[in-house]
């Protein structure tokens, strides 16, 4: 069973995109600067000088959507696509209605009822989702000014095939986001396809060095940046990661 259909994940992923600090985060000593990653991966990543007036951005796993709705802030069409039904089931009705209900787990079997909305503000006619696999993408997508990856290829069976595709996506001059943990885990990514996270040749070798090696043909590395974000399993645990973004620019 793919985790990313399951009513937890699809719970947890709501709260994560949409959860306001006090649903998510309710202590002062708690991580507070992680909060709100899905539109940190956009609002502390995207150059908006570099957009034309009529941009196009595709985002890659972009789960229940909220990145996607961030880019709608500054792109005129805005496409986001996941492998999972589940997410995008969810994704597609709050591009509709604007808001979902859920349920959050807080301690066993209790949880609190809570509604993910998009903010008023955001067009949400210019967002679309739609079920796809970023490692085999379908033809005729077009090519776009901005792509984003968040916490995408260490969840990959095969991430270099995820990459391959890039160079034809992405206009010259435009912008590259891939974030990620680099959590590398067998049972997402056999060992031999890990980006990095490894030793080659006597010599650690980071996953920003796999990623070096598969784009710097065709992509110019602008700046790295340090996105901490937190996902809450229930009232008293939660992960707290650092994503490294990397910004790429289409050669
Ligand atoms: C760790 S979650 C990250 C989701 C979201 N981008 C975020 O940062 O919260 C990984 C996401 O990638 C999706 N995914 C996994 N494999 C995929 C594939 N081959 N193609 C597209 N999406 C995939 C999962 O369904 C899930 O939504």
């Amino acid at each position: 069973m793919n985790i990313y259909e399951s009513d937890k994940l699809l719970a947890e992923y709501l709260l994560f995109h949409y959860g306001t600090a006090e649903e998510t985060l309710p202590y002062s000593f708690g991580p507070h600067s992680a909060l709100h990653y899905a539109t940190r991966c956009v609002s502390e990543c995207l150059d908006v000088s570099r957009l034309r007036g009529d941009s196009r951005a595709l985002e890659l796993g972009c789960a229940v959507g909220r990145s996607s709705f961030e880019l709608a802030k500054h792109c005129n069409s805005v496409r986001g696509i996941d492998y999972s039904r589940a997410f995008i089931a969810a994704a597609k009705e709050l591009q509709q209605r604007g808001e979902l209900v859920y349920r959050r787990t807080d301690e066993g079997d209790l949880w609190t009822r809570l509604t993910a909305r998009v903010p008023t503000e955001i067009d949400r006619s210019r967002v679309r989702f739609e079920v796809g696999d970023a490692m085999d993408l379908r033809d005729h997508l077009g090519a776009f000014d901005v792509v984003l990856m968040a916490n995408l290829i260490d969840r990959l069976r095969v991430p270099r095939r995820g990459l391959e595709r890039l160079p034809g996506l992405v206009n010259p001059g435009g912008q590259l986001i891939i974030s990620s943990p680099y959590t590398w885990l067998e049972e997402f990514t056999p060992r031999e396809h890990w980006l990095g996270g490894c030793v080659r040749e006597g010599r650690p070798f980071f996953t920003l060095d796999g990623l070096r090696a598969a784009l710097a043909k065709d992509f110019q590395l602008t700046a790295t940046r340090d996105l901490p974000f937190l996902i809450r399993e229930h009232a008293r645990k939660f992960q707290w990661s650092v994503a490294q973004a990397s910004i790429w620019i289409r050669r």
